[in-house]
């Protein structure tokens, strides 16, 4: 065989294993014999410099430095999108794209709107042989060594009837674990990082030096076409699946949907995937899905009229911190939360922002008065991600003074050696920690008190009918129905599940009591361990630091917390009140068969909830995990099951559904 023939093996080889790993995402060898086979290439490479193409697969790696980019112009502009921001526009638009059809309903495709930045990518007879950035839409930087770094990129088009010039339109975009790593790295180096994954590809796609820009985790996904020769199918839809066809990457979620409907479903779809992902999403992009009503619908200015963008709220904000207070919570913990000139963020208006602790005031610099940006990302809380010390006006701000005493009750407050946080020392003479024991005690993992709401247990508090938990059961309709807001009906009803909340487990009583660093694991642990609730008022701390997963500091805070007069009596006074769980039997330790085994659970059940089954599991000796990975034993997968249980499909982790779940815990 001639070299230049092992070469063309070699490369078609490493071809077709970027195609499987990066578009069908379905590698069919392990990374060590792609490099393998790179490296041997590399090899005739070098010492055949004649035989070495410009789209050969290890072009990937980068070449020589440029001094500049030079100018491109675009055959075609590059358009931008409309952008609508509610459902009722997102209907408008589609009946305007509707009234100029005789279909009787028209198609969409939809996908998600990529968070990078647009490119243009031109194949000719199958190679790559120009990439440009958008630029202002009319001219643009050729940036065509960087673009070929793209891991997810084909320099060269495979299969079928490939175009003899195919130029298409994308998004260069990073993926948020490399982005991660890479500001890690930077931090590290002391160099500025990224503000976000957007930017880094911005800053990564205009590097001279391409053998930078193919250090940098940097992804491609096609959306459009844009000039070719040839035939291409006439739907959206299906030129995508031709690109996919030809070895190029466009989204997973490009769909064709019908009426705006199913268009709104498709958002929602989206917007519960967006956390997964694993790259930076700010919307969905809706496309008529048929070319020739495209060409009907035509351009406006510079958008055109058969696509809009439905943008999600934005997750960043700027507002002002008009001041600071500070909130006492269950165990005296003192927080520190920003005040916040309203601000809709994330979908919400928000007015408040936790600060955490001291060393996150100092390390954000925030002082009253300040300009900041604020982040809500999904459910997370919101946070202030930074300040804009810029805008800062030095005459006006004001820096936060922690209190030396509990707001509330006016207790000494203590700062514990090498923590972050202050704590009021008044435990549960201070109203604060008596109302936030008293919330805990009623959550949904606790007793689950159904009907008594986080305000109520301020009503009650504040209006001295209770004072702890205890005194909840000797609560009466008639004191009930008086409250502000609570009728006969809502009083009898809580009254009634009051009643049903005293049937409970050991394991629910103990982490109802909110011992400090007792959550839900631990007070199952616990229950298993000591069998009754004599037993672990009674341990010492080093009995209680056999139970797994109690070390010495929680051993401490149970010993302690039953050492106090106060909390033994409400103990007592609440089995009094009728609170009452199934004795445990007298199991040993071996009988632990899901010992060592980690569950993770996922999707609804109809029998029984998330909360029980993990405390049923753990009481068989199992961990139960949040996230699946590939120290995961099961997955247990009840309705309508999302990323988890596809995590789980691919790392081949054993999955069970509610059934079999049901009868492993009969068995047991
Ligand atoms: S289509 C003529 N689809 O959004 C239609 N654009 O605001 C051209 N973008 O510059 C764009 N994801 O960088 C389209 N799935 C997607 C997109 C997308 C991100 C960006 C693109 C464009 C900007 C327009």
């Amino acid at each position: 065989m001639t070299v230049k023939t092992k070469i063309k093996q070699l490369s078609d080889l490493l071809e077709e294993y970027n195609y499987q790993y990066y578009v069908l995402d379905n590698p069919s060898v392990p990374d060590g014999e792609y490099d393998r086979i790179f490296q041997q290439l590399l090899k005739l490479e070098q010492d055949n410099p004649e035989l070495l193409s410009p789209n050969s697969p290890t072009q990937k790696v980068g070449g020589t430095a440029l001094t500049k980019f030079e100018q491109v112009t675009h055959q075609q502009p590059m358009l931008s999108l409309d952008n609508v921001f509610e459902q009722q526009s997102l209907v408008d638009f589609m009946q305007r794209a509707q009234d100029k059809s005789s279909q009787p309903e028209i198609a969409f495709c939809v996908e998600p709107k990529l968070d990078g930045l647009a490119a243009s990518i031109i194949y000719q007879n199958g190679e790559l042989i120009q990439a440009a950035t958008r630029g202002d839409g009319q001219v643009g930087e050729n940036v065509t060594e960087n673009v070929k770094t793209i891991a997810n990129l084909p320099l060269k088009l495979r299969g079928e009837n490939i175009p003899p010039l195919l130029e298409v339109r994308g998004e260069v975009f990073m993926l948020i674990d490399g982005f991660n790593k890479l500001n890690d790295n930077l931090i590290k180096a002391n160099e500025k990082p990224f503000v976000n994954p957007r930017n880094a590809a911005a800053g990564s796609l205009r590097q001279l030096d391409s053998k930078i820009a193919a250090k940098r985790p940097l992804a491609f996904y096609c959306y459009a076409v844009g000039v070719f020769e040839g035939e291409l199918a006439n739907s959206q839809y299906e030129r995508m699946q031709q690109l996919k066809g030809w070895g190029l990457p466009i989204s997973t979620e490009v769909k064709r949907v019908i009426g705006s409907e199913n268009c709104q479903a498709y958002y929602q779809n989206i917007q519960d995937k967006r956390p997964n992902l694993g790259y930076a999403i700010d919307g969905v992009v809706y496309k008529v899905d048929d070319i020739a009503l495209q060409q009907t619908l035509g351009f406006v200015a510079r958008a055109p009229r058969w696509a809009t963008a439905y943008k999600f709220p934005a997750e960043e904000a700027v507002t002002e911190v008009e001041n600071v207070e500070f909130q006492v919570g269950r165990t005296g913990a003192i927080t520190p939360v920003a005040k916040l000139k309203p601000i809709f963020v994330g979908g919400v208006t928000v007015s408040n922002a936790t600060l955490h602790n001291k060393d996150e005031i100092e390390r954000l610099d925030i002082r009253i008065g300040d300009q900041v940006v604020v982040r809500r990302a999904g459910d997370v809380i919101p946070q202030v991600a930074r300040v804009l010390l810029e805008r800062r006006d030095t005459e006006k701000v004001k820096s936060i003074e922690f209190p030396s005493r509990c707001p509330v009750c006016g207790s000494n407050v203590e700062r514990i050696e090498g923590e972050a946080i202050i704590r009021c020392a008044g435990g549960l003479y201070c109203e604060a920690q008596r109302k936030e024991a008293i919330k805990h005690f009623a959550s949904r993992k606790a007793l689950d008190i159904d009907g008594l709401g986080n305000k109520l247990v301020e009503q009650l508090v504040d209006q001295k009918l209770i004072a702890d938990p205890a005194q909840l059961f000797s609560l009466t309709a008639h004191q009930l129905s008086s409250l502000p807001r609570m009728g006969d009906v809502s009083a009898k009803k809580l009254i009634h599940s009051l009643q049903t909340s005293k049937k409970t487990t050991l394991a629910r009583f103990l982490y109802s009591l909110g011992i400090r660093e007792v959550g839900e694991a631990t007070a199952n642990n616990l229950a298993v361990h000591f069998k009754t609730i004599e037993a672990i008022e009674k341990a010492s701390v080093d009995d209680l630091k056999t139970v797994s997963d109690v070390g010495e500091i929680v051993a401490k805070h149970i010993y302690y917390f039953f050492r106090q007069e106060h909390n033994i009596e409400v103990v007592a006074r609440l089995i009094e009140a009728g609170i009452h769980w199934p004795a445990l039997e007298e199991k040993q330790e071996e009988e632990q068969p899901l010992l060592g085994q980690t569950f993770v659970i996922t999707g609804s059940f109809s029998n029984m909830s998330r909360t029980d089954i993990k405390t049923a599991l753990q009481a068989l000796g199992a961990k139960v995990a949040g996230s699946v990975s590939k120290k995961t034993s099961t997955v247990i997968a009840g309705e309508a099951a999302g990323s988890k249980l596809t995590k789980a499909e691919e790392l081949g982790v054993a999955i069970m559904d509610e059934e079999a779940l049901l009868a492993l815990l009969d068995k047991q």
